[in-house]
């Protein structure tokens, strides 16, 4: 049984960490081993769908409407997305801009540009696409698959703890921490949280662009949503979860 108190302590520790014992730790960049890639590619034999980078049909709102209406949403109608709304969501929280050899530069800040994150997406109600679970290339704006196995509904349903609720997309996030360990070792397990919730905030005010709405779940299953996403659940492990749908 583990002691709470302990846990509780130690949790806390992580958000609040000592950045000046760090310029005394050799961290694995101060002691000159390889850097971490920046972010992860497409496997080779991967299907792959191109999204689209120009949105006629889209509206803009403004930003203050946008921030004014947005309430977590938890009930959507069974309205799908189009293919352009997907890859709207996508280029808006998602994408790189550019990188240099050690930092990448996105629509969210990441501490130090270190960029801990990859995002996925599962397709559960967007027009012309089946049900499936994909992995978003941030570089090409690409989706490689996954998964489109006939339970995928349900297991997604269930590695979400039941809050699927007939959303037209969920973008899971996945933290990579070594990238952000090479550089700040200790420290980089609360920029890693905090990256996440940029990313959230930026798909939460998409989906009011949209006339859509998102909520952001950490109460996943984390076992069964890092099966999902067929990644190890320890160099990569899902953070967030954003079913996100019409209203
Ligand atoms: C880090 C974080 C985790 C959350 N996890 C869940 C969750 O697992 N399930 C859920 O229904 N809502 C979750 N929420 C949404 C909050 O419950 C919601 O933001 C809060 O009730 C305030 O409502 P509002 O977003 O409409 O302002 C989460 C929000 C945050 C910031």
């Amino acid at each position: 049984m583990k002691n709470i108190d302990e846990l509780i302590k130690n949790n806390r520790t992580s958000i609040k960490p000592n950045w000046q014992e760090l310029r005394f730790l050799e961290t694995p960049r101060k002691q000159g081993k390889p850097r971490p890639t920046l972010y992860k590619q497409a496997k080779e034999d991967a299907v792959i769908i191109r999204l689209i980078n120009e949105f006629p049909n889209i509206k803009h709102k403004t930003l203050t409407e946008c921030i004014k209406t947005r309430r977590s949403l938890r009930q959507y109608s069974n309205v799908p997305f189009t293919f352009e709304e997907l890859s709207y969501v996508m280029w808006e929280t998602s994408r790189i801009d550019y990188h240099t050899d050690s930092a990448t530069f996105r629509t969210i800040p990441t501490g130090g540009a270190t960029n801990a994150m990859e995002t996925y997406v599962m397709i559960n109600n967007v027009e012309g696409m089946n049900p499936g679970v994909y992995h978003y290339i941030q570089d090409k704006h690409i989706l490689a698959l996954i998964d489109e196995e006939d339970s995928i509904q349900d297991r997604t349903n269930k590695a979400l703890s039941q809050q699927l609720r007939g959303a037209a997309i969920v973008l899971i996030l996945t933290a990579v921490p070594y990238r952000s360990e090479y550089k700040y070792s200790f420290t980089a397990h609360k920029m890693i949280a905090m990256e996440a919730g940029h990313s959230g905030q930026n798909a939460s005010l998409v989906a009011e662009n949209l006339d859509a709405g998102a909520v952001c779940l950490a109460a996943y299953n984390q076992l069964l949503l890092d099966e999902l996403l067929k990644i190890d659940g320890v160099d990569e492990f899902a953070t967030y979860a954003i079913p996100m749908g019409k209203k």
